[in-house]
């Protein structure tokens, strides 16, 4: 398909009331990314002119979606003069012959859907499924095999509440559809808003084809409560593992796993049950082990967890940490830290041993510091280290000691720990008197 044939808007100007949310509804998550993220690069892969109509929280949808993408037209709604979706569509120019129109609360659709509105020519092509329970959703009027016109769920009588064909939002018009009919919208109905689905009606009443397209109903559900916000993100983390675990990822008991949209795995790599990978994390040939949380972080060659935490910015290269190790912004290379430890702010060279609750002190209540531990040093139990500090290569830190800001040269041993002092049958008088 000749992707500058197509335009497509994106209508992303509406309040969402049902999200029950301050936030704009677009700009909700799912797997780790706002729901209109996914639309905009969908949308990318077809066309070349991609306008979003935007009007509520519009610079807060502008902002957000200016990280990912610079080659979208952002086009402000007059809400206040005209509300809905109609409305939304009065200030957009449309670039090509065609254009598809998409609701930003529709996070699941994929292009491979998308292109059959475009294998059927036809001035207007609508997507419709068949519910059950219609209920909040534009009923389709259909008679004698034709659509005749769309009804709003408050507009509609009792008879055609009834209806069960119902408009799933998506259209694909041609571009003369668009700019004869949109200024003609009237508001004459119960939300006294101007409706999209006018268009229809007025287009059929001059004689004009509607080309039904049944869609699935899954995919084009559109996300209109934080319960359907969560519906649609364990449909879209199954996509995600499923995809990774043919690329040869090997997951244990994939339902109690979650994986950001983005994640990257590359060469052999197992992740095991209840792990959350997010961000930008990259996990090279390693072993994700039970319950860990990965964060930004990239992990090549190492194993990691069960009950590990990896904060944004650590970076471990064969590397084993174990259990309730929790490290951030730190570079980790050939290193041990097997339990109970706290890596801050770091970096830890090669044949290093960090021992069990060894916690390196990077905050003062005001700043933070940086340690630096060089290769073969062994830092004994219950250690902290505090930054900033320097351990070169080659030194010893003594079990329970507690090092100071400064630096441990080497071949040195550094040790804090008082002389013991042994306090004979002490044990059986001071429980003797309780
Ligand atoms: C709309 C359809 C309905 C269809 C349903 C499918 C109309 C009148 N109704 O209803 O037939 O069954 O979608 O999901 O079109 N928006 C704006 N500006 C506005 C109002 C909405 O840009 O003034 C945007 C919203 O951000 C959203 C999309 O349009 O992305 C749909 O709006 P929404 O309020 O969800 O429409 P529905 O009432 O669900
Ligand atoms: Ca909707």
């Amino acid at each position: 398909m000749n992707k500058n044939k197509i335009s497509i808007v994106i209508l992303a100007a509406g309040k969402g009331s049902r999200m029950k949310s301050p936030k704009a509804k677009v700009l909700h998550s799912i797997c780790g990314k706002e729901m209109l993220y996914y639309i905009i690069k969908t949308s990318r892969e077809i066309s070349d002119d991609v306008t979003v109509v935007v009007a509520h929280q519009k610079d807060a949808v502008i902002a957000s979606m200016s990280r990912y993408f610079s080659d979208i037209k952002f086009v402000t709604q007059d809400a206040l003069n005209f509300p809905g979706t109609g409305g939304a569509m009065k200030n957009v120019n449309i670039k090509n012959e065609r254009v598809l129109v998409l609701n930003g609360d529709m996070p699941l659709l994929q292009k491979n859907s998308l292109d059959k509105f475009f294998e059927i020519q036809s001035d207007i092509v609508m997507s419709i499924f068949e519910l059950e329970n219609p209920s909040g959703y534009g009923r389709v009027i259909i008679e004698n095999g034709e659509v005749k016109r769309i009804v709003e769920q408050k507009d509609a009588t009792k008879e055609e509440l009834k209806v069960q064909s119902v408009n799933a939002g998506i259209y694909a018009f041609s571009k003369k559809i668009i700019e004869k009919y949109i200024p003609l919208l009237q508001n004459n109905n119960a939300q006294e808003e101007y409706y999209l689905t006018d268009v229809i009606s007025m287009a059929r009443n001059d004689g004009i084809k509607i080309t039904p397209l049944l869609v699935d109903e899954e995919e084009f559900k559109g996300v209109n409560s934080k319960k359907d916000l969560s519906d649609a993100e364990i449909i879209m983390q199954e996509k995600i593992k499923n995809s990774l675990m043919e690329s040869g990822v090997i997951m244990q008991l994939p339902s109690t796993i979650y994986i950001e949209d983005g994640v990257i795995f590359e060469g052999e790599c197992i992740v095991e049950n209840g792990c959350r990978i997010t961000g930008e994390s990259k996990i090279i040939n390693s072993h994700i082990k039970a319950h860990s949380i990965i964060e930004d972080s990239i992990v090549k060659n190492s194993d990691v967890g069960p009950l590990a935490h990896l904060r944004p910015a650590s970076n471990l290269e064969d590397t084993h940490v174990g259990n309730f190790v929790e490290i951030k912004k730190s570079t980790l290379k050939g290193v041990k830290a097997g339990h109970l430890s706290y890596i801050g702010d770091a970096t830890v060279d090669e044949g290093t041993n960090i021992g069990a609750g060894v916690i390196t002190c990077n905050y003062d209540g005001i700043n933070k510091y940086k340690t630096t531990i060089g290769k073969n040093v062994f830092v004994g139990s219950d250690s902290q280290l505090i930054a900033p500090i320097t351990l070169e290569d080659n030194v010893m830190v003594a079990a329970g000691t507690t090092v100071r800001s400064g630096t441990v040269y080497s071949g040195e041993l550094a040790v804090s720990s008082s002389k013991l002092r042994v306090i004979k049958d002490f044990y059986y008088k001071f429980f003797a008197k309780k």
